[in-house]
């Protein structure tokens, strides 16, 4: 498209306009909606488009503003968020607590110099090495999960001179060069192999386990790290069986290898324990923080790791660098949301709300067997498996038709995940459940 500046700046300011705009006029409504969805296909990315199996569908909704468990398309519409955004919102949307800490440190500074030592990254530290188990005790932080996977790599690295990685079948560890390699699906990582040197073996198999690490040990291709999501949030919603983690940690202890715990889905509270790693008792060297972390307000990441894996990094911390990760803005936000997660005690309650679901969900799964195979996960992190993907994508749509949003995952199509705010009422849950119900005698009646 040619440079044109003059139209550049006549647009800049009509977007400036209608983000001043609490609510849109019937005319402006339409006009977001035609335009957000030509620039998605001219200037984004026109694929998404026609591959997304998005349950909007017909894209006349647009999302426009949100708060607690719901948001609301740009025609005022209502939706119970039972997606989260993949886990982000665990403080709800817009917790009013997290703006206002975010407000307060606007209103001084949004941006530290780059170059004195900015507090906020200093207290957010301390505060992760508070919160997390073990003897985890630093936290580099970052904007994004996948920067945060890609610090525990290079910190395993650093910690063991070693660079051959583990990761489990149905893993999502993240896009970018480094995490991707722990990606498991082929799809996602054939276009760019060679990544780094990673292994896969099957999630949850203590013994394959074992067996790549003694042979990884036999043969000199010894391992930096083992790379874990507790709960599986991607390849749908594996809960680890019990013994696993421990014995990963069992034989990274004994052959020299770093075990990284990625909970950027399924930490900060979500499965009833602040991190999910927690129920089995099991700490990690290092852990990787992401979406929830930053209260769904700012994007924030971490890398958090013990006394072990940072001394070759205290020794020279300019091996790895970041501009904006830890800005002030980002610390504040994930400080507050710290704060809200244990005044709430948002972990208990997650808890409860899924031990509220899951037998539900076996109702269901038993009243509609033809259409559903069960439930599963932990607190608010829980899978729907469906006999197969187009009946799990027409749940879905059913679901959206009754304004509620939920979504599946990447790596296993026939998982619909459940993973609202935790502040989600009891009230919103039975809506959800209701409306489910009824989504799930449609595709029933369908077959
Ligand atoms: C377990 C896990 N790790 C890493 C990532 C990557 O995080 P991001 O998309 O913020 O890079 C995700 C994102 O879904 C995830 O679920």
């Amino acid at each position: 498209m040619a440079q044109d500046l003059v139209a550049a700046k006549t647009r800049s300011a009509y977007v400036l306009d209608l983000i001043s705009k609490k609510t849109l006029s019937p005319a402006e409504r339409e006009r977001v909606v035609a335009e957000a969805v030509r620039y998605w296909s001219d200037h984004v990315n026109a694929g998404f488009l026609q591959y997304r199996k998005s349950v909007s569908t017909d894209y006349t909704a647009v999302e426009w503003d949100d708060e607690g468990a719901v948001f609301r398309d740009v025609a005022g519409h209502e939706f119970i968020d039972m997606l989260g955004g993949f886990g982000i919102y665990n403080v709800g949307h817009r917790n009013p607590k997290v703006l206002k800490a975010v407000r307060d440190q606007l209103d001084k500074q949004a941006i530290h110099s780059q170059e004195l030592i900015d507090p906020l990254r200093t207290y957010l530290a301390h505060l992760v090495s508070l919160i997390t188990p073990g003897d985890l005790k630093y936290a580099f932080l970052t904007n994004s999960g996948t920067e945060s996977v890609e610090g525990c790599l290079k910190m395993a690295m650093l910690a063991t001179g070693r660079h051959h990685f583990i990761g489990a079948t149905g893993g999502f560890h993240g896009k970018s060069l480094g995490s991707l390699g722990g990606t498991s699906k082929a799809v996602f990582r054939e276009p760019f192999l060679p990544l780094l040197h990673w292994t896969h073996v099957p999630f949850g198999d203590a013994d394959a386990l074992k067996t790549i690490m003694e042979c990884a040990d036999f043969s000199g291709d010894r391992v930096a790290a083992v790379v874990l999501e507790p709960i599986q949030g991607e390849g749908g919603i594996n809960v680890a069986p019990p013994g696993y983690l421990a014995a990963a940690r069992e034989l990274c202890d004994r052959y020299g290898a770093m075990l990284v715990f990625d909970e950027i889905q399924c930490g900060m509270g979500r499965t009833g324990k602040l991190f999910c790693c927690e129920h089995d008792g099991v700490t990690p060297d290092l852990m990787a923080l992401g979406k929830g972390f930053g209260g769904g307000v700012m994007p924030i990441g971490a890398c958090v790791g013990t006394e072990k894996t940072w001394e070759r990094y205290i020794e020279n911390p300019f091996l790895h660098t970041t501009t904006f990760g830890g800005n002030p803005l980002a610390c504040a936000a994930a400080i507050a949301t710290i704060n809200v997660l244990l005044e709430d005690d948002l972990a208990s309650r997650a808890g409860e709300k899924g031990e509220y679901l899951l037998p539900k969900l076996a109702e269901l799964a038993a009243r509609y067997p033809e259409v559903m195979v069960g439930g599963r996960g932990r607190g608010l992190m829980l899978g729907m498996e469906f006999v197969n993907n187009d009946l799990g994508y027409a749940v879905a749509k059913n679901l959206f038709a009754r304004k509620i949003l939920i979504s599946g995952t990447y790596i296993n199509a026939r998982v619909l995940r459940i993973e609202p705010p935790l502040v989600v009422s009891y009230e919103q849950l039975d809506r959800f459940l209701s409306a489910l119900d009824e989504s799930l005698a449609l595709a029933a009646s369908d077959l």
